[in-house]
């Protein structure tokens, strides 16, 4: 059965800093762990995801022991001579329960296929982390009108190791429209509902987020699509008032 969570996931990316780490989760902690939505909803909980730069979350576990700390992204292996990268083991020996995998700022400035992917995935699961898989079109499919078919490839590659190596393990499914990432530019209610339907009928348990250009004002609109279990944000979720409207939207406050 899918849980009745909002996810709000922020991706900090490589921005953000100390200071600004402390001015976020001080404001935020105790709104998102376990606050309920509405009497109607009951069993909702509004669970923010924070996903900082890999060199604050030590930091930010030690001062926030409760908060659910992301990382951005992992290695597929689980160690060994690979400068620079981070292993989903470091990640959960610094307290991360979660990690972005598939963002496409990695398949493009880093080459990540879906087979690399899937492969990540499936050591974060080994490692004890729930995987936050990334899908979405390029402009150029969007306007052909491949998006469908561009998805349920990314999606059928970069689960496949989950599928199977892995059964029951629980994991989340983003979708991103590259064209809508940093542009101002978000996909139509309608096209995001119509993914969102696309891909629930092949993951009828996995929480869904829409992510690219959410901001304050169409973070109300996007958040009560029929499948949409929360959202995937960049921007907006280094701005404390900006986001502090996000998770209201998402019922947090
Ligand atoms: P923006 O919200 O800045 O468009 O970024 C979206 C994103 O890439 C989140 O992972």
């Amino acid at each position: 059965m899918l849980n009745q969570n909002t996810y709000i996931v922020s991706n900090w990316k490589m921005n953000g800093t100390n200071a600004l780490m402390h001015d976020m989760v001080k404001t935020f902690i105790e709104k998102t762990v376990t606050k309920k939505v509405t009497p109607e909803s009951a069993h909702t909980n509004v669970s923010w995801i924070f996903c900082p730069p890999a060199s604050l979350l030590t930091e930010t576990k030690r001062h926030y022991p409760t908060i659910n700390l992301g990382g951005q992204d992992c290695h597929p292996k689980r160690a060994g001579a690979f400068t620079g990268d981070i292993s989903a083991l470091l990640l959960k020996e610094s307290g991360v329960y979660y990690v972005i995998i598939g963002h496409s700022e990695r398949r493009q400035h880093h080459n990540e296929s879906n087979a690399i992917i899937a492969e990540k995935a499936c050591m974060a699961i080994e490692c004890g982390l729930i995987p936050i898989i990334c899908i979405g079109e390029s402009e150029e499919n969007y306007i052909k009108g491949q998006t469908l078919a561009v998805l349920n490839d990314q999606l059928t590659e970069s689960l496949s190791g989950i599928r199977q190596h892995i059964t029951q393990a629980p994991f989340i499914v983003a979708y991103e429209p590259i064209w809508a990432i940093g542009t101002g530019k978000t996909a139509t209610l309608t096209d995001i509902e119509k993914v969102h339907s696309f891909l629930r009928k092949q993951l009828p348990d996995t929480p869904l987020l829409y992510g690219g250009s959410v901001t304050a004002s169409n973070a109300g609109d996007i958040l009560p699509i029929p499948h949409v279990n929360g959202v995937l944000v960049g921007d907006a979720s280094l701005k404390v008032d900006e986001f502090k409207a996000i998770l209201e939207a998402a019922g947090a406050y």
